[in-house]
This record gives structure tokens, sequence and C-alpha cells, in this order.
């Protein structure tokens, strides 16, 4: 365990980790309580300086307005893009010639860098081709591809034309591509052939294809090609991404858009407790700014680092860690194109030594995953590079950590253990390098937020209680409706804390003020860190013509986090057999993708519902664990 070096730190209760000397020698960040005590008094004022490290078109008149709650607005009356601030202010100074990215293919065959110059190059070209083909300020572009830096370009060359992008995770199949499509009304979708996975292609483009069948808003879609293999290119819809680099269109510069602050970056969709997912939005000032200042203080990210945030792209994670915090910080970042354990599970350390990562930031998922196959694999290699590990996605259980922290940090490295949300854009809660740390608590909230531990009537419980988790302050980075459904978004958030911000999660805070997150309160289950909806995967069994009725929970997976656990009633005529629970079990994975594979079906005569006919989870949960049912009195006969 690290000693404890700072005299002026406060003994704390339970489990602790000190930084040691060299980390607080090392931190940008001495003094947290100074900057979280000069963000207390002064939210605003902290925001503003934060934004004026960053360039803007023209100055904010506002820095936050709250004239209409919960509608909140930031650095109002700016004029910005974020994208000038990932790349074009960089062009200027030192960094143009510094390695904004590292790419590394699955099979480790082949490597690409871009330099700040070239990754201008690079969206310059993508954003005159997207620009071509009649996307404007506004229009919505979905993008379905795999880790590849296709990916970075397209997201940052719709930002730079005002463009608002849909990522969707190229691990969702047809059912879930095409809502997401249809809902945000894209007009462009930029896909690959196909990407790889655990050695196997993923046939991204044929899913496309299947999706747009029901799409009538999409015009073109660009592909790029990565695996070569032959897929169907639909005339006058469908364009080679390298055949369109070959026009002469595709050259020369494309003005970065200026645009108002609140102008929003992009949507993404991601699981709620009812109904179809839904879209969170994102603007290009405040967001800008929550990512910029949340990766400089959290990672302490300066030029000398290389960054690995092994995300995908595709969930928040990557948005604001892979694409923009890194690149408003002028940083190196690592991107790979490949999972943990393929072919072997010293996959990621091969990595870590080749290009010499600092910082590593990842989920607990994956770390359980490569913790069953023992210390040897790490051991291989030289892992020496890394000063700081992150954690993220859902709560880290100490015996993960602790080995994280010891067999991949070797009691060097502190774990920055985010908590945050598609929502947020940005950290919430979470330390900061000097912070002592204790195993499974994301410490406390970022600088400008207070956090607070409430019941079920919204009154602060006591430390160690657990309860509702809310947000008090508002913060540059808050989404800022849900696309098409503003009531949505004002129900979901905004109404059963009037003020406060609530989160969906249960936790709790220590006597030190730490906060230990527990897990969703809604019907959200985390599967390997991804999040899905109950309604959702219940959705997909009702699909299928055996199934009359369906529920969905989650519980505990040793790997995992949460597995997705089903119970079905079949229709009359179709009789239970296990060749059906697995035809069932695929069939859900057909419709949203593999992640959503259940782990089990259980067919039953009966659900458990209230007298107003909704399906009480929460029994079946109790149930399935052999815990109390708790209160049933709502429950029907
Ligand atoms: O339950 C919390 C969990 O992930 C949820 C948000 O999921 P999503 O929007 O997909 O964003 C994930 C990546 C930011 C939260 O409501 N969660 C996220 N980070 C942590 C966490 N739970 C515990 N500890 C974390 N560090």
């Amino acid at each position: 365990m690290a000693t404890k070096a700072n005299g002026k730190v406060k003994e704390l209760e339970g489990e602790v980790y000190y930084p040691s000397e060299e980390v607080v020698a090392q931190a940008r960040l001495q003094d947290w309580e100074a900057v979280a005590e000069k963000a207390r008094k002064d939210l605003e004022g902290f925001w503003a300086d934060e934004a004026n490290e960053l360039e803007w078109f023209k100055k904010w008149d506002k820095v936050l307005d709250d004239s209409n709650k919960p509608f909140f607005k930031w650095f109002t009356g700016g004029r910005v893009n974020i994208v000038h601030n990932c790349i074009d202010r960089h062009l200027n100074s030192y960094r143009k010639n510094k390695l904004a990215l590292i790419w590394e293919s699955e099979d480790g065959k082949l490597e690409r860098t871009f330099s700040y110059h070239a990754l201008n190059r690079e969206v310059n070209r993508m954003a005159n081709i997207i620009k071509a083909m009649g996307v404007m300020k506004g229009d919505r572009v979905t993008i379905y591809m795999g880790r590849v830096p296709e990916i970075v370009f397209a997201m940052l060359a719709c930002a730079k034309i005002g463009a608002v992008h849909s990522v969707v995770f190229g691990g969702f199949s047809v059912d879930s591509l095409q809502g997401r499509i249809e809902d945000s009304e894209s007009k462009l979708v930029i896909t690959m052939d196909g990407s790889y996975n655990n050695g196997k292609v993923v046939e991204l483009k044929r899913t496309v294809d299947e999706a747009l069948k029901r799409c009538p808003s999409v015009e073109n879609v660009i592909v790029v090609k990565r695996v070569g293999h032959d897929v169907p290119m639909e005339a006058g819809r469908d364009h080679w991404y390298h055949d369109m680099l070959a026009l002469p269109i595709a050259n020369g510069k494309c003005p970065t858009e200026v645009l108002d602050a609140e102008d929003p970056l992009y949507i993404l969709y991601t699981s709620g407790s009812t109904g179809k997912p839904k879209a969170i939005v994102h603007t290009h000032g405040g967001y800008m700014v929550g990512t910029y200042s949340t990766l400089k203080y959290v990672f302490d990210i300066n030029d000398e680092d290389r960054w690995w945030c092994a995300a995908d792209p595709g969930w928040v994670t990557g948005h604001s860690y892979i694409v923009y915090g890194p690149l408003l910080n002028g940083a190196t970042s690592f991107m790979f194109e490949g999972g943990p354990m393929f072919p072997y599970p010293n996959r990621w350390w091969q990595c870590v030594e080749k290009y010499g990562i600092t910082i590593l930031y990842t989920a607990p998922t994956a770390i359980r995953g490569l913790m069953r196959f023992g210390e040897a694999w790490p051991n291989k290699h030289d892992l020496s590079s890394l000063r700081l590990l992150g954690s993220v996605g859902e709560p880290i259980n100490p015996e993960a950590w602790k080995w994280y922290y010891r067999v991949i940090g070797k009691e060097r490295c502190p774990i920055m253990d985010t908590w945050w949300q598609t929502e947020t854009g940005m950290f919430m809660i979470t330390p900061t390098p000097s912070v002592p740390l204790k195993p499974g608590s994301g410490t406390r909230p970022f600088f400008g937020q207070e956090a607070e531990i409430v019941d079920e009537q919204g009154n602060p419980v006591a430390d160690d209680q657990e309860g509702y988790l809310v947000l008090k302050n508002p913060w540059p980075a808050m989404l800022r409706t849900i696309y098409g459904d503003p009531d949505r978004y004002v129900n979901q958030y905004w109404s059963k804390n009037p003020g406060k911000y609530t989160t969906g999660d249960s936790a709790k805070r220590d006597s030190d003020g730490y906060f230990w997150i527990i897990g969703r309160v809604d019907d959200v289950i985390k599967v390997s860190g991804h999040r899905l909806g109950t309604a959702e995967v219940e959705s997909a069994l009702v699909s299928h013509p055996a199934v009359a009725e369906a529920a969905a929970i989650g519980l505990h997976h040793e790997v995992k986090g949460q597995g997705i656990h089903t119970f079905v009633l079949l229709r009359n005529g179709f009789a239970p057999s296990p060749e059906l629970a697995e035809e069932l079990r695929q069939h859900v994975a057909t419709h949203m993708g593999p992640i959503a594979r259940p782990e089990d079906v259980k067919f039953v005569d009966k659900l458990p519902k209230t007298r107003s006919g909704k399906i009480m989870r929460r029994v079946l949960k109790a149930r399935a664990q052999g815990l109390p049912e708790g209160d049933i009195s709502t429950l029907e006969e």
C-alpha cells in the first residue's frame, strides 16, 4: 500500500490508499480543497476560468442561464465550434506535428498514426464529402462503425460543419439501428463493409441494408472499406469512401462552422426505465468545457502522455474521452481495434508496452475478465510506463480494484474511479490523482458539483444509509434535453426531486463524504458496463411468435457485473423446451445485438403484476435471489 505522503491529508475511515509522494509531486493539482472551495463559492467563475483556457470566436454573455429550469443553458451568446478547439487551434502551435491518434488493428499487423496536421487533413476530406452529399447544419448523421480512425474523422467532420452525429454502437443489430435512424431522421449513414470482433467479421453494411428497408429519410450511405468483403452497393445511394476521397470535391479546406455555444453537437441513444431508448442531446459549448476540464484535472493529461481509453466510440465514454476530451487537451491517444483477450489475454499489455501507454482507462468488467487468466499474462510485459489507471461504467468491486492496483499499476498508479452517465457527458464523482482512495468508491463530486443521497420523499438520509443519488448543481456538459421529447426530459430527471437532477442510481455516502455507488434503481441493466433497458429485452422477446408476455431482470454476474435473466409466458399452442429457450436467447441477440443475449429463459405460467397490470420485476428479482419480496400489497391476486 502506498504511504501517506501529504501531511495535510486528514485521516480517513476504512481502507484508504494514500497517494505516494511521487504522485503528489507530479500532480497538476496539489490542493484539491482550494479548487473545490473556489468552485463552491463561485460556480460560474470556476467554469468561466475553465472556458477561458479554450478559444471562442466570440465570448459568452452569460455563463449559466437558468431562467428556464430545468432547461439550463451554458455560455449563451458565445460563438464556438468544438472542432476548432480539438484540432484547428493546435495547428498554430508545436502540436501541429504531435501525434493526435495512434491506432493498431486487432491482429497487430496494421498501425496507423495521425499528427494533428494529418487529423485535420482527414477531417477536412470527410467534411467536404458529407457536405457534398447535401448534409447541412443541424442535419443528423448516423455513424455505425467499428473501432477504426475513420469513426473519429466522421464524428469530427459532422461537428465541423454543424451537423449532429448519432453514433450507434457497432455491436447493435438491425432493429436497434433502424429505430435509432428512424427516430433521428438521419439523411446520411456512415458505415463500413464490416468490422473485426475477436477474429470474426461483423457485417455492418449488411445490417445497414436491412435497417434501411424501413428508413425513408436516408439518402446516402458512405461505406469505409475495412475487411474487404464483397458487400452489395445500391447505385445512387451507397458510396465507397475511398472512391469519394479520389474525387476533387474531397480536397481542400472545409471551413469550421461558427456555431452558437448551445447548438447541438450530437445525440446519443441510451436506455431508460421505460419504452424505447432515448436520445440524449449534448451541445458544442458546455460539453466542450466540461470534457476538457475533467480530463485535465482527473487524469492530469499533459503533452508527454499516451492516453488510452479502451471504451468503444459508440458509447458516451468514447465520445467524451476517446474523441473530444483528449483532443481538446492536445493529447496523444491510442485506439485499439480489438478487445483485451483476443487472441490471448495479454493483448492489452502488449499494447501498453509497445506504445508506452501512460494512462489506461477501462471498465471493471474488462478487469474482472482479465483477472480470471491470472497474473502471468500481464507479468510478461513491461508496464512501467503506466502512471495512472481509470475505471468507469459500473461499481468496481474492491477485489478487482486491488488486482488492477497491484498487478497492473504495481502499487504505483492511483485508480481514478469515475462515476458519470451518458446524460452527464463528463465525470461527476471522481478523485484526482492526489486524492486518497478507497477501493470501490469514486470519492467526491467533481468541482462545482454537490451530490446528495435522499430517501423516497426526497429528504437527505444519514451517512452510510442507502438512498437515491441526486445532483444539486447544473454543470456545463449536462444533457440539454431528450431529442424530440422535452417532457420526458423533465419527467425522467427533474420531477422526482424538484430542483435536483435524479440520477437513477442508488448510493451511500460515508462519514468522510465519499460516495459509494450501489447500482441502478430503475429498470436499466448494466451488462459488461453496457446499458440496456428491461423494456427493450422484453419487446424483443414478445416479437417472437411463441411469446405472449415476457419480463427481464438483471442479476449479479461474476465477470459482466450483471447478466440478463428472462421469464416468458408462452402463447397457446407452444410448449416449453430447452430448444425453444435457446431460440429465444438467440432471438434477442439477433434483434438487439449479442451483448443483450439473456443468460437464461425461464418458462412461467404467470408473471407477478400490480393490479394495474405492471410487471413487478422487483418481485421476480427477489425470488430469483431468494430474498424477501418486500411490499407486495399492490400485487394482483
Ligand atoms: O449506474 C451508473 C453506472 O453507469 C450508469 C451510466 O451508464 P451510461 O450512461 O451507459 O454511462 C456509462 C459511462 C459513463 C450510471 O448511472 N456507472 C458509471 N460509472 C460508474 C458507475 N457505477 C459505479 N461506478 C462508476 N464509476
